[in-house]
């Protein structure tokens, strides 16, 4: 069950409460109509994802955004074929490596619109010591991340179904080579985008007094 504050809450201004409605509502959508997503829409939500902060505004986020099916078909096939090399090392039964790679090619493909979300360190600080560099690549992540959430926040407000998926972190140099990636760029994670067949499945929310200490 998604948090709701309309009970506790007296006073929710207006905007803050359907905007707290509209988080609370946005559920990973895996499943999509075959109907395209016009480009203008897609360039509304790589808006939003570029309006997230990030460490020292140094906007340390790319995406590729992947329409064409054979562009699909030959990332889907290079992250299954790494996936099945891994599951096979993980000594998984071949039957279920094989079930897994269909599941990723079927996710891949059917998607109408499949966004890659990168990350670079090119304008990042440099330090010398591994303590600070360390730190200064998760302020990276952690900026390509709150990117994510924007574009999946927008698609929800636009009525689109999203579901990051973390594949291409575990299959980075593929993920590179299949799309023609600039070597800087370091695959983090996907969106895969559609208009949803769907309602998302309501996941439960750990309560607050087990993630918030007050001080
Ligand atoms: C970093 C990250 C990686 C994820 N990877 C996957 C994935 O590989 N496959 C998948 O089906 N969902 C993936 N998800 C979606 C989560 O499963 C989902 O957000 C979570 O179960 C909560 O459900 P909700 O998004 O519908 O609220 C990922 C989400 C995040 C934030």
């Amino acid at each position: 069950m998604t948090h709701s504050f309309h009970e506790h809450s007296e006073n929710f201004p207006v905007d803050a409460r359907w905007f707290y409605d509209t988080l609370a509502a946005r559920r990973s959508i895996r499943d999509f109509e075959s109907k395209p997503i016009a480009t203008r829409i897609i360039e509304r939500l790589l808006t939003a994802a570029c309006n997230a902060p990030s460490a020292h505004n140094r906007q340390p986020w790319r995406f590729c955004v992947i329409l064409d099916e054979s562009h699909k078909v030959k990332l889907a096939r290079s992250m299954g074929d790494a996936l099945w090399v891994d599951r096979i090392s993980d000594e998984v039964d071949a039957d279920e490596a094989e079930a897994e790679v269909h599941r990723s090619y079927d996710r891949i493909t059917g998607a109408p619109v499949v966004i890659v979300i990168c990350l670079t360190m090119e304008d990042m600080d440099r330090y010398l010591d591994q303590s600070r560099s360390r730190a200064e690549y998760l302020m990276a992540v952690q900026s390509v991340a709150m990117a994510g959430e924007n574009l999946l926040l927008m698609a929800h407000a636009e009525g689109l179904g999203a579901c990051w998926m973390c594949a291409p972190l575990f299959t980075q140099d593929v993920v590179r080579e299949a799309l023609n990636l600039p070597s800087s760029w370091e695959p983090q994670g996907m969106i895969i985008l559609g208009h949803p067949v769907h309602e998302g499945r309501d996941r439960s929310r750990l309560p607050l007094d087990r993630v918030v200490l007050w001080r």
